[in-house]
């Protein structure tokens, strides 16, 4: 156990949130530019020169949104020291669940979480951020001591591979952490704000398909089923590098800092070229920008945890140190927080990658 230790349900001295665990996990099918060149008219070069994008992870064959979850997790539990029954709460950020319904209970039950309620969470690539917020509601209000924030998605079954403006941007994976309660004076979310604009929707949508369906007896149904993902790329480019530097602005402020004050800009691996918008908008070094994009591509609600486990592991993020995160999608949704790094330092033995096939 860490040394955040509570007891079930937490007194008033115990509503700030420790940040004390991450995992990750992709899938083993690796995808390279070179290969999506065979399938449609794009090059490495045009891939890599506007996104920063080398290569990505494809769920294939017995490998889904929960069983990468449900890695990841395991990976976070394990970095914490906790058992998965120690677990209050569990929230899936997801766009591409496994069922409609629900699929957290399906990590839950995976995992033996036995004491946790489980939902999922949509917020498409803000989701991660979202769930993380939400989280850290509970604990502060003290209904809930343990939490595990996963963020995962299979974008894959939900992209049109005949489409070169997006088939090449997205990627699977999960990444996860675990939240505890802690001393309201070592509260790790140090800032957060949230924003959606649905007005903007129709930029970024995996839409339901109006499909109509008789059915005997007289009515008239919709069939269920959605479109692929569907994109204006420069809009949603225009959006994020508009949008992404004020709210981290805001947050910036609001925990009463300078961005050379933070260790690290954790933002949503989207396009290499939003990052480094963004880090120049802050006058952010580029060693301080944490980027796998060149690995796995935009993997949705799953890059921002996954990008901070690979950091915390190869020893990148270290105990206290501060990041300034923004999350920023589909919906439109975006957001931003300012964190602290409570976690374990690095062991380096406990990812959830398995090598490329
Ligand atoms: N390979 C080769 N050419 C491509 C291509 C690809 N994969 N995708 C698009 N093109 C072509 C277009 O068809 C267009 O050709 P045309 O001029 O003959 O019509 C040309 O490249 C320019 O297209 P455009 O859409 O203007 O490119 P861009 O410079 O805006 O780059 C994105 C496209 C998608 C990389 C960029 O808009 C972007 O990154 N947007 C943000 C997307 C994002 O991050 N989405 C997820 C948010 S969570």
């Amino acid at each position: 156990m860490s040394e955040h230790t509570v007891s079930p349900r937490s007194p008033a001295d115990l509503r700030g949130v420790a940040v004390v665990g991450s995992g990750r996990a992709l899938p083993r099918t690796r995808v390279s530019n070179d290969d999506l060149s065979a399938l449609v008219d794009t090059s490495d070069d045009w891939i890599r020169s506007r996104t920063g994008i080398g290569a990505r992870r494809l769920a294939g064959p017995g490998e889904s949104v929960t069983t990468m979850a449900t890695e990841a997790a395991r990976a976070a539990l394990n970095h914490a020291g906790w058992d998965a029954d120690q677990l209050d709460l569990i929230i899936l950020a997801t766009s591409s669940p496994d069922d409609l319904f629900g699929t957290a209970p399906r990590v839950q039950a995976a995992l033996g979480a036995h004491q946790a309620v489980a939902f999922d969470l949509t917020a498409a690539c803000s989701g991660f951020l979202f769930a993380l917020v939400t989280a850290a509601q509970y604990i502060r209000a003290g209904s809930m001591c343990r939490a595990l924030v996963i963020g995962a998605d299979q974008l894959s079954r939900w992209v049109d591979w005949t489409d070169r403006r997006t088939c090449v941007l997205f990627g699977d994976g999960a990444g996860a952490v675990v939240l505890e309660a802690c001393a309201p004076d070592r509260d790790d979310l140090l800032a957060f704000r949230l924003r959606s604009d649905g007005s903007r929707q129709a930029c970024l949508t995996l839409a339901h398909r109006e499909r109509l369906r008789d059915v005997q007896g007289g009515f008239t149904t919709e069939e269920g089923g959605f479109h692929p993902i569907a994109m204006n790329g420069q809009e949603v480019y225009k959006f994020a590098v508009r949008e992404v530097p004020i709210v981290l602005a805001q947050v910036l402020r609001d925990a009463d800092l300078e961005a050379r004050q933070v260790d690290w800009l954790l933002l949503h691996q989207a396009n290499q070229r939003i990052l480094d918008a963004v880090a120049e908008r802050f006058s952010v070094a580029p060693e301080r920008v944490l980027s796998n994009l060149e690995s796995y591509g935009n993997t949705s609600a799953a890059t921002i945890p996954l990008m901070l486990d690979e950091a915390v592991r190869d020893g990148r993020v270290q105990p206290g140190h501060l990041l300034a995160t923004s999350g920023f999608g589909a919906g439109l949704s975006w957001g931003a927080a300012v964190l602290r790094w409570s976690g374990p330092p690095p062991s380096g033995s406990a990812t959830a990658e398995p090598p490329s096939t």
